[in-house]
C-alpha cells in the first residue's frame, strides 16, 4: 500500500498544500495550515472509475418536474427563510456565531415538527442529552416526541438509523463536533467536517430525511473552516444578530429549492425564540422626542420592508487630532463616500469632527437605499437640528450628489404609513402610489441639506 502522503489543509478555506506554510497562498490567512492524512485521496486513486457502475438516465430540460414536497415546520418565520418548509432528502446548513441561538431554534423547530406527527431526531455533539432535555423542559417542549441523543461518531449515528425507518427530520448540532472514522484527524478540521457532512448528506438523499447541520461561524463571518460545506448542501441559512440585543434574523444565503431574499425574524426571550411577524415594530420601539442625528429608514429585506433607526453623532475636535469614524451595522466605505459627497457637493465640513454611525437594535444594513437616510442623519447631527420624528428617508446618493430612486419605493412608503409615519424624504423622481405619505422630493443632496437646515 502506498505510504499516505502528508498534506496540509488550510482550516479557513480548505485549500491543500504539500508543505507547511505560515500563510495560506489561497486565502492569505495566517497559521491556518494543519497537517491532515490524505488516505481518502490515496484510496480513490487506486480505483478506476470506468465500468461497473449503473447507467444514469438523461432527460431533456423540458421534462415535467414536480415541485419538491415541503414539510412546514409550523414556525412561520423559519418556513419563510427556508422558502416554504423543509424539503425531504435535503441538507441544510445553519451557520451563526456561538451563543446566537441555533440550538434553541432547532430544538423549537424539532419539537414543533415532532408534535405535528413527523419523526424527529436531534443529535447533540456539544451538549449532554440531559442538558438538551433540561432546556427543552424549560422551554415547555418536554412532551414533544423528539428522539434525542448525544453523539459525535457519524458511523454510530448512521448505524442507529440503518435498517430502521429513517427520521423525517434529523438535526446534527454541530457538524464541527462530528467525527468520521473513514478519515484521520480531529473533529472540526476541514477534512473531518467535509467527510462527516458528506456521509450525512448521502444519508439524507438516500433515506429522504431532511438533515439540518449546525455550523459555527468564524470571526470573518464564514462558516468555520468548512466553507466547502456551502457547496455540498442544498440550503445555507445564516442566523444573525447581536448577542447583546434580543432580535435574530434567519437569512437564506443559498437555496436550491427557493429564493434567497426572504428572512425570518425572531426575538430571544425568556422562553426561547419568539417569532416577530412585524419586525418594524421591534426596531422602532421606544421612540421619544425628536433627537438630532436620528432618521428612520425603511429597509427592504427580500420582499419585506423593515423600518430601522439610523443614529449619527458628530463630535467637534480640537484641531490637529485625526478624527475617528466608527460605524456599527453599515459599510464604513459607504459612510466615507457619503461624507465625501456632503463635503464636495454640499459644502459641509466633517474634517474636524469625529463621526459615529450606528444602526439601532444591532441591525445590519446592506441596502444602498440607506444612503439618503444616513446623509440626513449626518447633516442633522452636524447641525444639531432634528429630522421630524414622523419622517422616513430613503434613496441612493450618487457621487455627483444626485439622488437616485431605489426599488420598492411603494412598499417602503406603505410600511411607513402603516407604522404611523406621515412624511418621507426621497429622491425627486419617486412618485407616490397612494400611500398617503407626504413626499418631500429632492433632486440633489444639496437640496436635501438646504431643507434640513431650513434654508429652503
Ligand atoms: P444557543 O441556542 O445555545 O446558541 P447556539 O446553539 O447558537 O450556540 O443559545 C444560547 C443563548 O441563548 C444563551 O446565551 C442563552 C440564550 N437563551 C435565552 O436568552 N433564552 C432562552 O430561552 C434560551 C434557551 C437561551
Ligand atoms: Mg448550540
Amino acid at each position: 500500500m502506498a505510504k499516505p502522503q502528508k498534506r496540509y489543509v488550510c482550516q479557513a478555506c480548505g485549500s491543500v498544500a504539500s508543505k507547511w506554510q505560515g500563510q495560506c497562498v489561497d486565502c492569505a490567512e495566517w497559521n491556518t495550515l494543519l497537517e491532515e492524512a490524505s488516505n481518502v485521496t490515496v484510496f480513490s486513486q487506486r480505483h478506476n472509475l470506468q465500468g461497473g457502475g449503473r447507467s444514469i438516465q438523461l432527460v431533456g430540460l423540458d421534462a415535467d418536474i414536480p415541485l419538491p414536497p415541503r414539510t412546514p415546520t409550523g414556525i412561520v418565520e423559519f418556513d419563510r427563510a427556508l422558502g416554504g418548509g423543509l424539503v425531504p432528502g435535503s441538507a441544510t446548513l445553519i451557520g451563526g456565531d456561538p451563543g446566537i441561538g441555533k440550538s434553541t431554534l432547532l430544538l423549537q423547530a424539532a419539537a414543533r415538527i415532532a408534535r405535528a406527527g413527523h419523526s424527529v431526531a436531534y443529535i447533540s455533539g456539544e451538549e449532554a442529552a440531559d442538558q438538551v432535555r433540561l432546556r427543552a423542559q424549560r422551554l415547555g417542549l418536554g412532551d414533544a416526541p423528539v428522539r434525542l441523543a448525544a453523539a459525535t461518531s457519524v458511523r454510530d449515528i448512521l448505524t442507529t438509523f440503518s435498517g430502521k425507518e429513517a427520521p423525517d427530520f434529523l438535526v446534527i448540532d454541530s457538524i464541527q463536533t462530528m467525527h468520521s472514522d473513514l478519515i484521520e484527524g480531529a473533529p472540526g478540521t476541514v477534512s473531518q467536517v467535509r467527510a462527516s457532512a458528506q456521509e450525512l448528506i448521502r444519508f439524507a438523499k438516500e433515506r429522504g430525511t431532511a438533515v439540518m447541520l449546525v455550523g459555527h461561524v468564524t470571526k470573518d463571518g464564514t462558516i468555520a473552516g468548512p466553507r466547502v460545506l456551502e457547496h455540498m448542501v442544498d440550503t445555507v441559512l445564516a442566523f444573525e444578530g447581536e448577542r447583546s440585543h434580543q432580535y435574530r434574523i434567519l437569512r437564506a444565503i443559498k437555496n436550491r429549492f427557493g429564493g434567497t431574499d426572504e428572512i425570518g425574524v425572531f426575538a430571544m426571550g425568556e422562553d426561547g425564540l419568539d417569532e416577530i411577524a412585524n419586525p418594524s415594530a421591534l426596531f422602532l420601539t421606544a421612540r421619544g422626542d425628536a433627537v438630532a442625528g436620528t432618521t428612520v429608514f425603511p429597509a427592504m429585506e427580500g420582499t419585506r420592508p423593515v423600518l430601522v433607526e439610523i443614529q449619527a453623532l458628530t463630535v467637534r475636535l480640537a484641531s490637529g487630532a485625526t478624527p475617528r469614524r466608527a460605524v456599527v451595522g453599515w459599510d464604513s466605505g459607504r459612510l466615507a463616500m457619503i461624507l465625501a459627497v456632503l463635503e464636495a457637493r454640499c459644502g459641509l465640513s466633517f474634517s474636524t469632527a469625529e463621526v459615529y454611525l450606528n444602526i439601532a437594535g444591532g441591525y445590519r444594513l446592506s441596502d444602498p437605499a440607506a444612503d439618503l437616510a444616513v446623509a440626513a442623519a449626518l447633516v442633522s447631527a452636524l447641525a444639531e437640528r432634528p429630522v421630524p420624528t414622523l419622517a422616513v428617508a430613503f434613496g441612493e446618493v450618487a457621487l455627483s450628489g444626485e439622488l437616485r430612486p431605489v426599488a420598492h419605493g411603494g412598499l417602503r412608503l406603505k410600511e411607513a404609513a402603516k407604522l404611523g409615519f406621515d412624511s418621507a424624504l426621497v429622491p425627486a423622481s419617486l412618485a407616490d402610489k397612494g400611500s398617503g405619505i407626504r413626499l418631500h422630493g429632492f433632486a440633489q443632496l444639496g437640496n436635501l441639506v438646504d431643507h434640513l437646515l431650513g434654508r429652503g
